[in-house]
């Protein structure tokens, strides 16, 4: 079986750690995020995985390879401008060997999930569906599709971040496709799946089905869920199985230097170093970024470089590559820019 994954968009709500690189790259768990899709996928039976690539696009290949260690054929397809999510499906159409009635895996690159993608796959032909959506229930369905289906899970409407949404079920952002239904997007234009595909396959009488689940489910997007997922893989909570074996309550990586405490699912990145008497609870801290003595983190995430000075108190906070934060500074919620100081 085929897979596309979506990962062209440009991560602005991850600034400044997606300013030089995509968002899908970024190590969650210790691993470059679509390590956990690529080896979810090789496990469900797909070999082969083109990735539709866009901003950043030259930062692929050198991290990820030909896919063989995850146990996937992974090829990129850059596009010669953004496409949106489904203009990027439709363009990378022309490098796929599926048959026309046979099953296409499509994901946007950002989703962590525990779902069982083989129900999912089951589902089309289960269902004579044309295209079978993942959809999960989410407290506020606002930020997302919503995606209302009938008592049958047939899909009823899909209205992207709508103010008022009518349903808590949203899109998942995993899709099967009829391998023919992507040849119904218009090429070489900018096109929505969300916006635009599926309304209009509705409009036009073709079959969407809703795969309804509850298992674990995360858009890592944003800091705060990237800085979620990473702890609840390093805890177990989050399954994946491109996790190293972990022994304890955080993920300490080659070279490494820890002499305070990290805990939470904390990360300390290659080459990274926590200071003495310095707490680091729930954080992401990338490879060489330092932690002064004395300092308190906690769900941050720092960049690859990044220095916090000693004594630090640092909430929510993000640093970017290279940045530097004063000692004793204190901080809730704030982005400090790459390659710069603050406090
Ligand atoms: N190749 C390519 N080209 N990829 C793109 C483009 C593009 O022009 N624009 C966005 N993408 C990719 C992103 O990199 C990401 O992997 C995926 O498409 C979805 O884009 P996001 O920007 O992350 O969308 P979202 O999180 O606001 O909303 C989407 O995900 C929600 C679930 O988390 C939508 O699919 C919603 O309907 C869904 O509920
Ligand atoms: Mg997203």
């Amino acid at each position: 079986m085929e897979a596309v994954i979506v990962a062209g968009g440009l991560g602005s709500r991850l600034l400044p750690l997606t300013e030089r690189r995509p968002k899908h790259v970024l190590p969650v768990g210790g691993v470059p995020f679509l390590a956990h899709q690529l080896v979810k996928l090789a496990h469900s039976g797909v070999d082969t995985v083109v990735l539709a690539t866009s901003y950043h696009a030259e930062a692929f290949q050198p991290v990820l390879g030909d896919g063989s260690r995850y146990g996937v054929r992974l090829s990129y397809v850059r596009e010669p401008e953004p496409l949106g999510t489904g203009g990027a499906i439709r363009h990378v159409a022309t490098a796929l060997r599926s048959g026309p009635d046979e099953p296409l895996l499509v994901l946007n690159g950002d989703q962590l999930s525990g779902h069982d993608l083989v129900a999912q796959v089951d589902r089309l032909e289960q269902t004579d569906a044309d295209v079978v959506l993942h959809l999960v229930r989410v407290a506020d369905p606002r930020a997302y599709g919503c995606v209302p289906t009938d008592a049958n899970g047939v899909v009823l409407d899909f209205a992207e971040k709508s103010a008022r949404p009518a349903s808590d079920q949203v899109n998942a952002g995993c899709y099967v496709f009829r391998r023919r239904v992507v040849d119904t997007i218009p090429g070489g234009e900018v096109v929505s799946v969300e916006r635009e595909t599926f309304p209009a396959l509705l409009l036009g009488g073709y079959r969407v089905v809703g795969h309804l689940d509850d298992a674990y489910w995360r858009d890592v997007g944003t800091p705060q869920s990237l800085v979620d997922a990473s702890g609840d893989l390093v805890l177990g909570v989050a399954p994946s199985a491109a996790m190293p074996p972990i022994d304890g309550v955080a993920l300490v990586q080659d070279g490494a230097r820890v002499e305070g405490e990290v805990r939470g699912g904390t990360v300390v990145g290659p080459g990274a170093a926590v200071g003495a008497g310095a707490r680091v609870d729930r954080c992401v801290l990338m490879p060489g970024s330092i932690v002064g003595s004395g300092a308190l983190l906690d769900r941050c995430v720092l960049g690859p470089g990044a220095v916090v000075g000693t004594g630090a108190r640092l909430d929510r906070v993000v640093v970017g590559d290279d940045a530097v934060v004063a000692a004793g500074w204190t901080a809730t919620g704030q982005h400090v820019a790459c390659a710069s100081r603050v406090g």
